[in-house]
C-alpha cells in the first residue's frame, strides 16, 4: 500500500498542506516548532485513528478551527482508495472512498493493507521507563497486526470502567454481572499479546544481535501477565485463569476501588544475557533494545503483509550515537518501505537518501517542496 498524495487541513499547526510523497522516502526539513511532528501524527491518525501524542481529539484541531482533517489516496492491490479522518467537536468521523465507517464502509476495509510504525525520540524510553509505554507499544503493534484489536481493546478498556464503578458502589452481584464480559474481552487481549509477543521475540534477538554484535549477550523478550496469570493456554482456559485470579483479589479490590489483574496491569519483560534489561542495562543497550523492537515490529508485519508498513520516523537520528544511526539508515535504505523522515539537520539522514528521496521544508506549519 503506497501513499500517494495527502491532503491535511486543520490538524494542529497545518492549515493547508497538500503533498505528494516519494514511494520511498521523504524528508521533513524545518527549525524546531514548525509542525515537523505534527504531519506525522496526521499521517499516524490516518493510518491508525489513533492520536500519536494528543491526550484529546480536540487537541489535533488548529488554534480557532472548528474541525480537522486528513485525507490520502492509497494505491494498493485493488486499485487506489481514499482514506480520511475528520475531528470536529471532540469526536472523530473516518470514511472509505466517501462512505462514513460504520454506515457503509467496514472497519477491517479501511484498514486493509494499512499499517504504520512510528519511531520517536519518546520511544527511546520504552526500556527504562514504566510499563505504561510498554502496553501502549504491544497494543498499537498488535493493533497494527490485527486491526479487529482496536475494537477488543476497546470493549476491554469498557468493561474495566464499569467493573471498577461495580467495585466501588455497587452490590456483589452487580460487580459479580460485570466480571463475566471483563473476563472475556480480557483473555481475548491476553491472547493477542502473547501470539504477538511469540511472533516478536525471536526477531527481536536476531536484530539486536545484528545492531550490538556477536559478543553482546542475547536479548530476550517475554510477556508478564498480572496476577500470576498464565498465558500459554487456549484461550477459554486462559479466560477461566484471569476469573480465578480476579475471583481471588476480589476483597483487596473492593477496598481499593481497583481491579489489579488483567491486561491493564500487566508488562513486557526485555531482558539481556537473562538480566533484566530496565535495571541492568546500559543505556546505549537500552536504546539498541529498543531500535531492535522496532525492527522486530517493522519484519514481523512486513511478513505477515508481504510488504513493509509505512514508516515515520521523527527526529531519530539526533537521539541515536552514529554507530547505531548509520545501522539504522542502513537499514532503512535496504528496505523496500515508504517513509518519511523529519529532521532539523539535513546532513542526519543524508545516508538514507536515494535517488527518490523527497525533501520538504516545514515553516510556520507551511509544507513547501525543496528542490534539492
Ligand atoms: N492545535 C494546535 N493548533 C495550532 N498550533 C498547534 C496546535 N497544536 C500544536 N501546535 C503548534 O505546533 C508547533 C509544534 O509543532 P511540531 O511539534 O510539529 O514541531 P516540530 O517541527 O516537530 O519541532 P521539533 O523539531 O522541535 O520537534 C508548536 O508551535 C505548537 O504551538
Ligand atoms: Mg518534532
Amino acid at each position: 500500500m503506497k501513499l500517494l498524495s495527502l491532503h491535511v487541513q486543520d490538524f494542529r499547526n497545518l492549515a493547508a498542506v497538500e503533498l505528494a510523497p516519494s514511494p520511498r522516502a521523504t524528508v521533513l526539513l524545518g527549525e524546531n516548532g514548525q509542525g515537523k511532528t505534527n504531519l506525522l501524527e496526521a499521517i499516524y491518525f490516518l493510518t491508525t485513528l489513533k492520536p500519536l501524542r494528543a491526550v484529546r481529539l480536540a487537541e489535533l484541531v488548529r488554534f480557532g478551527a472548528d474541525r480537522a482533517g486528513v485525507a490520502g489516496d492509497f494505491e494498493g492491490p485493488g486499485g487506489v482508495r481514499r482514506v480520511a479522518v475528520q475531528v470536529a467537536a471532540g469526536g472523530r468521523t473516518a470514511s472509505l472512498d466517501g462512505k462514513a465507517l460504520g454506515s457503509g464502509a467496514r472497519l477491517d476495509d479501511y484498514f486493509e493493507g494499512l499499517a504504520s510504525v512510528c519511531f520517536s525520540p519518546d520511544d527511546l524510553l520504552l526500556v527504562k521507563a514504566g510499563p505504561d509505554g510498554r502496553r501502549r507499544f504491544l497494543d498499537r503493534a498488535a493493533f497494527n497486526r490485527w486491526p479487529a484489536v482496536l475494537g477488543e481493546a476497546r470493549e476491554y478498556v469498557r468493561a474495566l470502567r464499569a467493573r471498577n464503578a461495580a467495585l466501588r458502589g455497587g452490590a456483589p452481584e452487580v460487580e459479580a454481572s460485570f466480571r463475566e464480559p471483563l473476563v472475556r474481552a480480557g483473555a481475548r487481549l491476553l491472547v493477542r499479546r502473547r501470539d504477538l509477543v511469540a511472533e516478536l521475540a525471536p526477531r527481536l534477538r536476531a536484530a539486536f544481535a545484528e545492531i550490538s554484535g556477536p559478543s553482546a549477550p542475547e536479548a530476550h523478550l517475554a510477556y508478564r501477565a498480572a496476577g500470576g496469570v498464565e498465558v500459554d493456554h487456549p484461550e477459554a482456559e486462559v479466560a477461566a485463569r484471569l476469573a480465578r485470579a480476579l475471583e481471588a483479589r476480589l476483597e483487596r479490590d473492593r477496598e481499593k476501588g481497583f481491579t489489579s489483574a488483567g491486561p491493564h496491569m500487566d508488562d513486557l519483560v526485555l531482558a539481556l544475557g537473562g538480566k533484566g534489561a530496565r535495571l541492568y542495562g546500559s543505556q546505549g543497550q537500552q536504546r539498541a533494545l529498543v531500535l531492535a523492537l522496532k525492527i522486530a515490529e517493522i519484519e514481523n508485519l512486513r511478513a505477515a503483509l508481504g510488504r513493509p508498513p509505512l514508516l515515520l520516523l521523527d527526529d531519530v537520528s539526533s537521539e541515536l550515537d552514529p554507530a547505531k544511526n548509520r545501522f539504522l539508515l542502513g537499514y532503512l535504505a535496504a528496505l523496500p518501505a515508504q517513509a518519511f523522515l523529519t529532521t532539523t539537520d539535513r546532513r542526519l539522514i543524508e545516508p538514507a537518501a536515494g535517488p527518490d528521496t523527497a525533501f520538504y521544508e516545514v515553516r510556520s506549519g507551511v509544507v513547501s517542496p525543496l528542490v534539492s
